[in-house]
């Protein structure tokens, strides 16, 4: 498993140039993610919204799509670059979880890179609905 501390200023320099890619005519809020893979390569995702505001993907979810699409299954951490105090929606939360258990997610400003806010998926999202669930028959 890839060790997120090796990687932390590509990963966080990841995100933030991926937000440069945001489209979000609708809210102006951009956000860029980036995901360390277990594979030890980062996958990177933006926010695209849509006139059927509805249709928004969050920049987490693009992210893991990519990873997915490199071929990737598991997470080893991501970083979030957005303005201020926010932090992955709930339905970003769920997908997130589905990719790992003990992962951490980074929260930084894009302006300077700098660490706002540290969680674990865990605290996020605590006693997650997984894949082993899913799968339980009474
Ligand atoms: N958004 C994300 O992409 N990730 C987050 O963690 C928070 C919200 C997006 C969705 C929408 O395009 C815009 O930010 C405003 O909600």
């Amino acid at each position: 498993m890839a060790n997120p501390q090796d990687f932390m200023k590509q990963l966080i320099e990841a995100a933030i140039q991926a937000r440069r890619q945001a489209y979000a005519p609708y809210s102006n809020f951009s956000v860029g993610a980036a995901i360390l893979g277990a594979d030890e390569r980062i996958h990177v995702g933006c926010n695209v919204e849509n006139a059927s505001y509805g249709m928004t993907i969050c920049a987490e979810r693009n992210a893991v799509g990519a990873m997915l699409t490199a071929g990737c299954t598991s997470i080893a951490a991501i970083a979030v670059a957005l303005e201020g105090d926010g932090s992955p929606c709930g339905a970003c939360r769920q997908v997130l979880a589905e990719f790992g258990e003990g992962f951490s997610i980074y929260l930084v400003t894009p302006s300077d890179g700098s660490i706002v806010r540290q969680w674990t998926i865990n605290q996020l999202l605590p006693n997650a609905f997984r894949l082993r669930n899913a799968s339980e028959k009474l």
